[in-house]
């Protein structure tokens, strides 16, 4: 017994890893930082129409915090497939690949641990940029092929957090990749989203069934709560009585981005006058407005977090597409590199 203790106290010394944090600057004061754990996006300072800088970020204090079992991915990297499959399989080359259903029967989020409760291997590039990578064993968490994952965060000069995705795998696999940032650009003392003007340049939005996995549709937006194809408070029609709204429990959809859209994405906070514009080679985004958090967590300066304190734009393919031939591919097979850049631009008005 002992001697077995003593074993397995060795195994996790030797295997416990660092956590370590990664401070980015741009010329213009803005600051991240970014943990090894999970490759974690802390926080990210943005000044206001006074010139106030303030992290518009969710989350905690201490990089360690993240890990706790209840942390709803805040800035975390999501993989290997970010968002849902459908009860928890998906079919490659004729072959089925069973993952852990770790969401009402469905995979969420690349499975228990993906790659937010991983340690990613960090190294400070500039004094604005640091990359993490990953290695991702063949049939990890039941995923085919090892995937190398390669992420670097710059913070521009021009008020950018720009996150650049690269991976490659030694079998054909599935794989898409996100960052999973809870934004409140009213900063620590702003308590919900709803007040924020949000614009979504997505004329279609995929609608869910009850385990939020999409039907398969692509759904027109027109005249419905889902239209933010012109500024609109996240509020105004975010309890609005429609089948899509109750099965979300508010906005927790993808958005089918027009092709060209240039930014996707525009949310503005009209106290601070913050305004964050999204770009991304991504064919969608899931907007998610924090429905599942309930004041049980405790973050940033000891505050609990409440319903709704913060909104997710998940940069991605859309949910489900490994088992939706009609969907854009996530497929990535040997030989092919999977590249994706979005970037998320802050100014104040
Ligand atoms: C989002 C997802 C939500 C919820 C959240 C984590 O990406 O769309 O349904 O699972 O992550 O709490």
């Amino acid at each position: 017994m002992k001697t077995l203790v003593g074993f397995l106290l060795l195994t996790a010394m030797t295997f416990a890893q660092k956590t370590e944090v990664y401070s980015l600057k741009n010329k213009t004061g803005m600051e991240a930082k970014v943990t090894n754990y999970g490759g974690v996006l802390m926080s990210l300072t943005a000044p206001d129409k006074q010139g106030k800088f303030a992290d518009v970020l969710l989350g905690f204090d201490k990089p360690e915090e993240f890990a706790t079992v209840d942390n709803p991915y805040f800035g975390a990297l999501v993989g290997r497939y970010g968002n849902r499959i459908g009860k928890a399989q998906f079919t490659l080359d004729g072959k089925v690949y069973k993952l852990a259903a770790n969401n009402n029967g469905n995979s969420l989020h690349g499975g228990p641990k993906g790659f937010s409760k991983v340690y990613w291997t960090g190294k400070q590039l500039t004094p604005n940029s640091v990359e993490m990578k990953y290695t991702s064993k063949d049939m990890e968490e039941g995923y085919p092929g090892e995937l190398a994952v390669t992420v670097v965060y710059t913070l521009t000069d021009s008020n950018e957090l720009k996150i650049d995705y690269t991976a490659k795998t030694t079998k054909t696999t599935v794989v898409n990749l996100t960052n999973h940032a809870y934004f409140n650009l009213g900063g620590p003392g702003s308590t919900d989203i709803l007040g924020h003007m949000l614009k979504i340049n997505a004329d279609k939005f995929t609608p869910v069934d009850k385990g939020l996995i999409p039907t398969g549709e692509l759904k027109p937006v027109k005249g419905t709560p889902f239209d933010f194809t012109t500024s609109t408070a996240v509020g105004a029609r975010i309890d609005a009585k429609d089948e899509q709204i109750a099965l979300g429990g508010g906005y927790d959809h993808n958005f089918v981005l027009n092709k060209g859209a240039s930014p996707a994405v525009e949310v503005y906070e009209p106290k601070s006058g913050r305004l964050m514009t999204v770009t991304t080679t991504e064919p969608g985004v899931q907007f998610y407005t924090g429905n599942f958090l309930n004041g049980t967590i405790t973050g940033k300066g000891g505050k609990k977090i409440g319903k709704r304190a913060a909104l997710c734009l998940e940069t991605q393919h859309f949910p489900d597409s490994p088992n939706k031939p009609s969907f854009p591919t996530t497929t990535l097979k040997p030989g092919e590199t999977y590249r994706t850049t979005t970037v998320y631009k802050f100014s104040a008005k």
